[in-house]
């Protein structure tokens, strides 16, 4: 089942333009939601940042938070999804193809779910990553559509037989090609500042949370590479991934090569808030 501007569909009966200027330029803005137990989490984070975002591209959002809050659990129900993932995205809408943006252009809405198991496995074992230059643009807080530099970086992990790779610009660590990424020294939690450089991520916030609650020390501070290469611990968060630890990085073990003792107990503390 497919929510298609207000039509609820079959997939045979959506029909996008190739007018569409995602199409065309990525000209739109998305959210990925996980559904646990047929609730959407975090709705309301993933909602105002995708207004956000609606707002930074001047695209028109198309409904009130409490209509699209009611298409997307109608979606859910419609799809018998329980355990899982909803993607959601708003196009600038159709017009031939121009730099120039249209006035009175209506958006384009596409929404569907997918049953995705939690990555319990890799939530235990960890991951191994790379590291790459950050090549984005410098509107990273927009969760655009255009993800050609976080693609290609995802393939260059797969290349390197890894599972994510780690942006760098200028020996800064930013985020990740789609997750964030946080450090632990000391005891101390490091991660990149919210500003332009990274996703404000919705996992990020409810870690931090947590975090802030457990009585940890948070350093909400730019770290450069030494620091990743030299953490105790280092673990990366999203809506997909959860909170994952990251046990080797440029083939070189991040402390003991096991996940530590401060991600486990995120891991645990997060687990206790998902419905
Ligand atoms: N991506 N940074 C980037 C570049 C991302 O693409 C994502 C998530 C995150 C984590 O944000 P959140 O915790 O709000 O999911 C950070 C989604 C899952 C995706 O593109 O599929």
């Amino acid at each position: 089942m497919i929510l298609y501007n207000d039509l609820f569909l079959n997939k045979e009966e959506v029909h996008i333009s190739y007018d569409d200027r995602g199409y065309y330029f990525g000209d739109g803005v998305y959210e990925v939601f996980r559904i646990y137990n047929g609730q959407l989490f975090e709705i309301e984070k993933h909602l105002q940042r995708l207004k956000r975002s609606c707002e930074e591209t001047q695209i028109t959002f198309p409904y009130t938070m409490e209509e699209l809050q009611d298409k997307l659990y109608q979606l859910i129900q419609k799809s018998f999804v329980q355990e899982g993932t909803l993607y959601l995205q708003i196009t600038r809408g159709v017009a031939p193809r121009s730099h120039v943006i249209p006035e009175n252009i209506k958006p384009v809405v596409l929404a569907y779910c997918n049953e995705v198991k939690r990555p319990l496995d890799k939530m235990q074992s960890g991951i191994k990553a790379i590291t790459q230059e950050d090549i984005r643009w410098l509107r990273c807080d927009i969760k655009s559509l255009n993800l050609l530099p976080n693609t290609l970086a995802k393939q260059n992990a797969i290349k390197h037989e890894v599972d994510e790779t780690i942006f760098h610009r200028e020996g800064i660590i930013t985020e990740c090609s789609a997750s964030n990424i946080m450090i632990v020294k000391n005891g101390e939690i490091h991660t990149h500042p919210v500003n332009h450089l990274i996703l404000n991520g919705v996992t990020r916030a409810v870690v931090l949370k947590l975090a802030n609650q457990a009585g940890f020390t948070i350093k909400e501070q730019p770290f450069d590479f030494n620091q990743l290469k030299n953490a105790d611990e280092v673990f990366i968060t999203g809506t997909t991934v959860e909170i994952i630890p990251i046990i080797s990085i440029d083939q070189q073990k991040v402390s003991n090569g096991k996940p530590g003792e401060f991600t486990r107990e995120l891991q645990r503390l997060f687990e206790k808030v998902i419905p």
